[in-house]
């Protein structure tokens, strides 16, 4: 029997075999391809047998196959750290809606964070004025980025009164998600542990996963009103943490931390040494009137607890108050350190965005606020509307003071588990929810919807939600 060592030969010798033409033949032909260890090869081959039972087979289709498959198949040994890497919560779900869609379902989405809102005019006009200009057409360094830092320095510096150097403190990023997904390649060793809420928004343990990094969930629940207790983090733990990411107004819970929180959390870091992430998506979308307390927001800012800056580094992001999502477009600001080492990572990924897009951005955090306002009070009506809604049907939920998310307790009966509820509630109504687990263990027996569907749909939804949970008793 020859030994095939790589795809070329291998392949040779497959032609060779055209001179067999029955399935026994065939069957020779795949123990050869066993000896080179082409598992793709083989099982491609097995499947053709199936098919061909009994049959003479096309020995020109046969080779095609052949041939595709060793290209496919040709030694290909893909990153260890990919196995960490679980679907997340959105792409779990996908399986699940499609079979309703497929069996006539009339589906109402909402299991994705996704801003239904459109983008304010006067932001689309500044990315349309640029799209004339050739000067924005190029590659774009860190110096084209000048004004859009100051543009989010000033921002900042209005909204929660620290000094911010647009220079040194500020790096434009393609969505928050990004920069927090990127960081730990920044600040972490193989092996270093990262301090992650739990349940918590699955890109951040991405990020430290991408990094090699380990991970030690802080799981929050209802008893801390969705806080981490640091005193519970064990000892050995504590001595290899580089990192902790905090992110309030927080996804999925909702749950907001008062300033004293973060000033806890600086403390702990400092003593620590631990760099201190804050993820702030959420920061405009606050069902509270904040415009009679400046600077002392219900969401405060990380840098307002550390504002020289000593650990902290701060994420946002344009996708949520001003509904820019697919334009991909957020910032840091925080420790010029952490600032510089993360543009140094990024330097070896990206060009920055789009230099239309940053105009964009700098038209809405310059421009007016209105659009803003606008968003909140029509999350603030919807969470109303389906937290009522729900109350009649006698799910009582606690109602939220900030974000786009109800983070409800299921039943008792799916209390163990939210992915077998949220696949068999979107299989038999069209409403697709997020199931809590996905978030992290702590997540579970929680479901979190997404209000981002007008008030009326919501309703539908919880009528829908209300015969479901009927006919599962
Ligand atoms: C906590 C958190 N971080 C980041 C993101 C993504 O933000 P961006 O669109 O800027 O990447 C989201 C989106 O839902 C989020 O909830």
């Amino acid at each position: 029997m020859p030994e095939f060592s790589n795809a070329k030969s291998l392949l040779s010798g497959c032609v060779r075999c055209q001179q067999f033409a029955y399935l026994h033949d065939l069957y020779c032909l795949m123990w050869l391809v066993r000896l080179s260890n082409h598992t793709l090869l083989v099982s491609q081959l097995r499947k053709y047998c199936l098919i061909q039972q009994g049959r003479v087979f096309n020995l020109d289709i046969l080779s095609i196959l052949i041939s595709n498959s060793l290209l496919k198949s040709t030694k290909m040994e893909l990153a260890k750290r990919l196995h960490s890497l679980k679907s997340n919560v959105f792409a779990d779900m996908d399986a699940a809606k499609a079979i309703a869609v497929s069996s006539g379902k009339e589906l109402i989405d909402l299991s994705l964070g996704s801003s239904d809102l459109p983008t304010e005019s006067h932001i689309i006009e500044a990315i349309k004025l640029s799209l004339d200009d050739p000067h924005t057409h190029g590659y774009l360094l860190f110096r084209g980025t000048e004004n859009f830092r100051v543009a989010a320095a000033n921002w900042y510096e209005t909204k929660f009164g620290v000094k911010i150097d647009p220079h040194t403190e500020v790096l434009p990023l393609i969505g928050s998600q990004e920069g927090t997904a990127h960081l730990p390649l920044a600040v972490l060793n193989p092996g270093d542990f990262a301090l992650l809420l739990d349940p918590g928004y699955p890109s951040h343990a991405g990020g430290v996963y991408l990094a090699s990094g380990q991970i030690y969930p802080m799981s929050i629940t209802e008893k801390n009103g969705f806080l981490p207790v640091f005193n519970d983090i064990p000892g050995d733990v504590l001595t290899q943490s580089k990192l902790m990411v905090l992110s309030y107004p927080h996804n999925p819970t909702s749950a907001i931390a008062p300033l004293s929180f973060f000033q806890e959390a600086v403390a702990f870091c400092q003593q620590h040494n631990i760099i201190l992430v804050h993820d702030f998506p959420y920061v405009d979308l606050v069902f509270h009137d904040q415009e009679n307390s400046k600077h002392k927001s219900i969401v405060p800012s990380i840098l307002q607890a550390d504002p020289e800056k000593t650990v902290s580094i701060e994420f946002f992001t344009l996708s949520k108050s001003y509904n820019m999502g697919g334009f991909r477009i957020g910032y840091a600001i925080g420790n010029a350190e952490l600032i510089q080492a993360l543009r140094k990572v990024k330097a070896m990924v990206d060009f920055n965005q789009y230099l239309g897009i940053l105009n964009g951005a700098i038209a809405a955090l310059t421009g007016p606020q209105e659009g803003v306002k606008k968003a909140v009070n029509i999350f603030r009506q919807r969470r109303n509307t389906f937290i009522n809604a729900l109350n009649k049907i006698g799910w009582e939920v606690p109602t939220p003071q900030a974000t786009m998310y109800i983070w409800a307790k299921l039943p008792p009966q799916w209390r163990n588990n939210s992915i077998k509820f949220c696949t068999e509630l979107v299989k038999t109504t069209g409403v697709a929810a997020s199931p809590g687990v996905g978030f992290g263990k702590s997540g579970e027996g929680y479901v979190r919807f997404a209000l981002v569907q007008e008030p009326e749909i919501l309703e539908v939804a919880v009528t829908r939600i209300a015969q479901f949970l009927i006919s599962s008793k």
